[in-house]
């Protein structure tokens, strides 16, 4: 992302609040102008002094720069400025917010599984960080600055226009230096910027695998890999701002030299008679004001710096186009009656993070990939039980996500009642399906708030009947009076208070709570007892009645009476049937049922 792109970005973001940065920016120069003052009056004073007028007229002198002082610091600088600058940032830390997870939850669920939550989580805690700091930087340090060198400089022409083209000499050398080592740092900075990412990424793995660490006595292992990591970095860093340290000293010795010119060619002003001696300590303290304010660039220019990579990430994460894309006047037909049908359907699923690789400008998304769907062709009817069966990796669980529009078909089109699943109401069709996922992921929250979740934070208005019917279906009723506050226990993390099984049945529960026209289930009693599977699967012919209902299960006993049973093989359906048709016509069937013929 180019600079002139970033800028562009951030403008656009703070186009909001554009009302609270005016009335910030006239108090800034008000607060400036009023700087102006003092220094004046007291140069003021001093030719009075010499020209020897009485005490009381210095008095009064004396008396109107205390006002203006009161005036500046209590009224503008502490209570308008501080109060509006506090308020912008709150506003603007709540905005910021917001807007992340806006654009978070327009990407698609493939994009969001294929991301690495770690990066992500650390992208936008240090974007969201930067873009307050870049804020407060420019509120506090630089509006500030900017005004006081132009005002300060318009003032020093009109006490002395040879003076004044020093200090402006000096100021413009010091910007051009401050450009040139902007432009020489920057890539560098932004490099460092990945590579912290990559860092903080072993981090949060190893914190987010801590179990599996602990339990495979890998913490030595773990712990030094991460420093190794750590210690490029770090001394990456170190060797960019020992550069950057160096640079910033010759810069501000522009600042000195300029002083010292000053000096020099206002004791020749005062010496010829071209300048007075109040003049020259007006010069003086307005010059060394401006001139001590740029040498700070140097201090900002830093802060900006590193804030600047870890935004420009930000913006390039908040730029992410979805790749499920929604239609604008997407079709919402009421009541699904559940029928389902693909067309042709392939799929390779994409390569890239979205985060890494877009900064990385990846193209070619799917090159060199094979597909996880291939030439997909079904229907199943409304109401039809109908169940998916292959080994693990043959695209069972990929058919799913392609019906939940989790991806797009790179080939092919699924329909839905006859309904292209691209052009339907993607919130809508979604809360019609209630998914069983063979990974069920679990808030740390109560029991009854996570089995309601599908229901628009609405749980209070589930009857106690409700929840008895669907806890008894997915037998929750067996365990949740065990827990301390049943319904209202809170079940840690992922679920971690509930053994596997249990996390199972909530997430049935969960599912059968939205009472859906179309129930997956992809696995989901494979954790369970095979006494506990039989009562759910009898369960579950019961529910499956009223609705089409799809499943996916090794234990093939559990499908056995399905009206339609497909075989997936290395991404291809390769028999369509019910069971007694394909053990007499499918190869792959028949060997699938031989292998667990001792369940069966
Ligand atoms: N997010 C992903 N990115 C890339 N490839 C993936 C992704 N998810 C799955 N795959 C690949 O797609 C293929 C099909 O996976 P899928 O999850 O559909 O298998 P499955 O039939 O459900 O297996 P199982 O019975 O073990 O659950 C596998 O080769 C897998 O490695
Ligand atoms: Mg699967």
């Amino acid at each position: 992302m180019k600079f002139k792109q970033f800028a562009g970005k951030f403008v656009e973001f703070y186009r909001n609040f554009w009302k609270a940065i005016t009335i910030l920016l006239l108090l800034t120069l008000l607060g400036q102008a009023l700087n102006l003052i003092a220094p004046y009056i007291y140069g003021k004073i001093l030719d009075a002094l010499v020209a020897g007028k009485s005490a009381k007229d210095i008095m009064l002198v004396a008396v109107l720069s205390l006002g203006v002082y009161t005036l500046q610091t209590m009224v503008v600088d502490r209570y308008f400025y501080w109060y509006n600058i506090n308020k912008l940032r709150i506003d603007a830390h709540q905005y910021i917010s917001e807007k992340t997870l806006d654009k978070v939850m327009t990407f698609s669920v493939g994009q969001d599984i294929n991301q690495n939550s770690g990066v992500k989580q650390d992208v936008i805690t240090r974007g969201e960080h930067s873009v307050a700091t870049i804020t407060n930087t420019l509120l506090y340090e630089v509006f500030p600055v900017v005004i006081q060198v132009i005002l300060f400089s318009a003032a020093l022409f009109f006490i002395n226009l040879k003076l004044g083209f020093v200090v402006l000499a000096g100021m413009i050398a010091h910007l051009a230096a401050n450009i040139y080592i902007n432009c020489k740092f920057k890539e560098e900075a932004g490099q460092i910027e990945e590579k912290e990412i990559d860092n903080n990424k072993i981090r949060s793995e190893i914190l987010r695998n801590i179990e599996t660490v602990k339990l495979n006595s890998q913490e030595e292992r773990v712990i030094s890999e991460y420093r190794e990591d750590s210690f490029t970095v770090n001394n990456l860093s170190k060797k960019l701002w020992s550069k950057y340290t160096l640079y910033s000293s010759c810069r501000d010795m522009i600042i000195g030299l300029t002083k010292f010119a000053v000096i020099a060619t206002g004791a020749v002003c005062y010496s010829n008679g071209s300048c007075s001696a109040g003049d020259l300590l007006i010069f003086f303290s307005w010059s060394s004001s401006a001139l001590g304010k740029m040498t700070s660039i140097g201090t900002i220019q830093r802060i900006l710096m590193t804030a600047y990579a870890s935004v420009k990430n930000y913006f390039v994460m908040m730029d992410v186009e979805p790749d499920v894309r929604i239609v604008s006047n997407p079709v919402k037909p009421g009541k699904y009656l559940g029928q389902i049908e693909f067309k042709n359907v392939s799929f390779v699923y994409p390569k890239r993070n979205y985060i890494e690789e877009k900064n990385k400008k990846e193209t070619k998304l799917f090159e060199g990939r094979h597909e996880a769907l291939s030439n997909a062709n079904f229907i199943i009817r409304a109401g039809q039980k109908a169940a998916f069966v292959g080994h693990s990796g043959s695209g069972k669980s990929t058919i799913i996500k392609l019906l939940m529009r989790a991806y797009d078909p790179t080939a092919g089109q699924i329909l839905i009642d006859g309904h292209d699943l691209r052009l339907l109401d993607l919130r809508d069709f979604r809360n019609s399906v209630g998914i069983v996922e063979q990974q069920i992921l679990l808030f740390d929250n109560t029991l009854r708030y996570n089995i309601t979740f599908p229901l628009n934070g609405k749980s209070e208005l589930v009857s106690d009947e409700m929840l008895d019917k669907v806890s008894r279906l997915s037998r929750v009723s067996e365990f949740y009076h065990r827990l301390e506050n049943g319904f209202d226990t809170i079940i840690g993390e992922r679920g971690v208070k509930l053994s596997g099984g249990q996390c199972k049945r909530v997430g049935i529960a969960r599912a059968l709570i939205k009472d859906p026209s179309i129930l997956i289930l992809d696995e989901a009693t494979s954790d369970l007892d095979a006494q506990n599977d039989a009562i759910i699967q009898q369960a579950m012919k019961e529910v499956a009645k009223e609705r089409t209902t799809i499943i996916i299960a090794h234990r093939l006993s559990t499908i056995k009476d399905a009206d339609k049973i497909f075989v997936v093989n290395g991404g291809k359906i390769v028999g369509e049937g019910k069971h007694a048709e394909l053990m007499k016509s499918c190869f792959e069937y028949q060997n699938l049922v031989h292998s667990q013929v001792h369940v069966f």
